[in-house]
C-alpha cells in the first residue's frame, strides 16, 4: 500500500524526500513500525507546531459576577449524533497496532468510560495488512457505554479498500462511527507515504451512502477549510472535525524519522495550516446546521469552553491524553476531570446553564473586548482577518479592515 517515488535525487544529488522513500521502501518499514516510531515520538520529542497557535488565545470570556444559577445545576451533558455524553469533550483518534498502543488504549478505553465521553481509535490500517494486530485494538469490553470512533485514512479508498472492508473494521472493532482522516501533508512528507488523493471526495460520498454507522471526516492538525467542510456535509458525511493547527504538528512528528534535506523540508511546515479556532469559525459560518467538532491544540479547560462557545459540537484532544495514558489510566482520568471542572465554572462564571447556553450566550469577546460576530459574510471575513493578523503579531483595526 505504498505510492512509488517521483523521482530518484534532488537536482543538488543530495537525498530528498522522494529517495528517503525508496530507502524506507527498501527497508521495508511496515505500518506497525510507523505506529511505535509515532508513539515515541510523540512522547519523547518536541512535536509542538510552531510559529502557528490555535486561536483560542485569542478569545475570552465576559464574566458575569451575578449567574442567577447554581454552580450545582450547570449541566456538561450533550447529544451529538444520538449519542448521550457527559461532556462535549472526546479523546480523538491516535493509536493501535503495538502492544504499547495496546497498553495506552487500554487506559484511554477505561477513562472514556470513567468520563462518559467518546474514543477515537488510531487508523485501522494496519488490521487490514495484518489481521494478528486486532487485539491491540480490542478495548470495547473496557468501554461498553460510550461511542467507539474506527479510523482510516481516507487515502486508503483510493487503495483498493471498499465499503466492504469499512463495514468489516467497523464491525470487529465494535465501532459506533468510522471516523477518515486527510492527511495529505503528513502522506507528502513520509517517505513511504501515499499521495493519490485525486477523486477522494466522490469515494467519501459513496461509501458515506453505504456504511451503517456515521462517516465523520477529519484532518490530523493542519484544519479543514470552509469550502471543503461544504462539500463534505453536500458529500453526505455526518460530521466535520476540522482538526486545525496549533497543537500536535504530524510534519514535526516526521521530521523526526528524517534526516538531512527530508528532515529539513519537513520542518519547513511547522507553523502550516489553519488555527483551529479559525477553521471552526469559518466551518461553523459555512455549516450553521452541521455537526462539527473542533480538535488541535486544545490545551485547557478554557480551550474546551472557547470552542464551545465558536460553535464546536465536541472537542477533541490528543497529545496531553496520549501523555496522560503513558503514566496510566488514573492520570487520563484526572486530566478528563479537570477540563471538565474547568468548563463547569466557566459556564457557571457566564451564566450558560448548558452547553447549548454556553454557545449561545454571546459572552466570548476577542482579546481586545470586541464582540464575537454573528457568523454572518463581511462580519465574519473581517473576524477572521483580525484573528489572523493578531496570530500573526500584526496590527490590523476593525476599520481598516472595513475600508
Ligand atoms: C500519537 C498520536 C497518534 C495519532 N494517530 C492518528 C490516527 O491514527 N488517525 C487520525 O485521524 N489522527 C491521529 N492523530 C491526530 C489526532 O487525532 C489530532 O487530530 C491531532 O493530534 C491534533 O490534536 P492535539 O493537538 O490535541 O494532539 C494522532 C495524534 C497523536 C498524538
Amino acid at each position: 500500500m505504498t505510492s512509488p517515488p517521483s523521482s530518484t535525487s534532488s537536482p543538488s544529488g543530495r537525498p530528498d524526500v522522494a529517495q528517503a522513500r525508496q530507502a524506507f521502501e527498501h527497508n521495508g518499514v511496515t505500518t506497525s513500525t510507523r505506529k511505535a516510531e509515532h508513539l515515541r515520538i510523540n512522547l519523547e520529542e518536541d512535536v509542538a507546531a510552531k510559529g502557528v497557535r490555535s486561536g483560542f488565545e485569542a478569545y475570552r470570556f465576559m464574566h458575569c459576577a451575578l449567574p442567577e444559577i447554581d454552580l450545582a445545576d450547570v449541566c456538561t451533558e450533550t447529544e451529538v449524533l444520538g449519542w448521550r455524553l457527559q461532556s462535549p469533550m472526546f479523546i480523538s483518534c491516535m493509536t493501535g497496532g503495538t502492544e504499547s498502543a495496546h497498553r495506552i488504549n487500554c487506559a484511554l478505553a477505561e477513562a472514556a468510560s470513567e468520563l462518559g465521553i467518546a474514543l477515537g481509535l488510531g487508523s485501522a490500517r494496519v488490521l487490514l495488512e495484518r489481521p494478528a494486530a486486532l487485539p491491540t485494538f480490542a478495548i470495547r469490553e473496557l468501554a461498553r457505554s460510550v461511542p467507539l470512533l474506527a479510523n482510516l485514512g481516507a487515502v486508503q479508498l483510493n487503495r483498493g479498500v471498499s465499503a466492504a472492508d469499512c463495514a468489516r473494521l467497523v464491525e470487529i472493532l465494535g465501532a459506533d462511527a468510522l471516523v477518515l482522516h486527510l492527511n495529505a501533508l503528513q502522506e507528502a512528507l513520509q517517505p513511504e507515504g501515499d499521495t493519490c488523493f485525486g477523486g477522494l471526495l466522490a469515494r467519501i460520498e459513496r461509501l458515506a451512502a453505504t456504511l451503517d454507522v456515521p462517516v465523520i471526516v477529519k484532518e490530523v492538525g493542519w484544519g479543514i477549510s470552509a469550502d471543503l467542510v461544504s462539500a463534505l456535509f453536500s458529500a453526505g458525511v455526518a460530521a466535520v472535525d476540522v482538526a486545525g493547527a496549533g497543537g500536535t504538528s504530524w510534519s514535526e512528528v516526521e521530521r523526526h524519522r528524517l534526516e538531512g534535506p527530508a528532515a529539513r523540508t519537513a520542518a519547513a511546515f511547522a507553523g502550516w495550516g489553519i488555527p483551529t479556532a479559525v477553521a471552526l469559525t469559518q466551518a461553523r459560518a459555512a455549516a450553521p446546521d452541521g455537526v462539527i467538532f473542533a480538535s488541535g491544540g486544545v490545551r485547557s479547560g478554557i480551550d474546551l469552553a472557547v470552542a464551545v462557545a465558536l460553535g464546536a459540537d465536541l472537542v477533541g484532544i490528543a497529545g496531553p491524553f496520549l501523555r496522560a495514558a503513558a503514566s496510566g489510566t488514573q492520570h487520563c482520568i484526572d486530566l478528563g476531570r479537570e477540563w471538565v471542572d474547568v468548563l463547569r465554572i466557566a459556564m457557571f462564571c457566564t451564566g450558560s446553564a448548558d452547553v447549548g447556553a454556553l454557545r449561545s450566550g454571546g459572552r466570548l469577546v476577542r482579546e481586545d473586548g470586541a464582540p464575537v460576530p454573528a457568523a454572518d459574510g463581511v462580519t465574519l471575513v473581517t473576524s477572521l482577518i483580525e484573528t489572523i493578523s493578531d496570530l500573526r503579531g500584526t496590527q490590523v483595526t476593525r476599520a481598516a479592515v472595513r475600508e
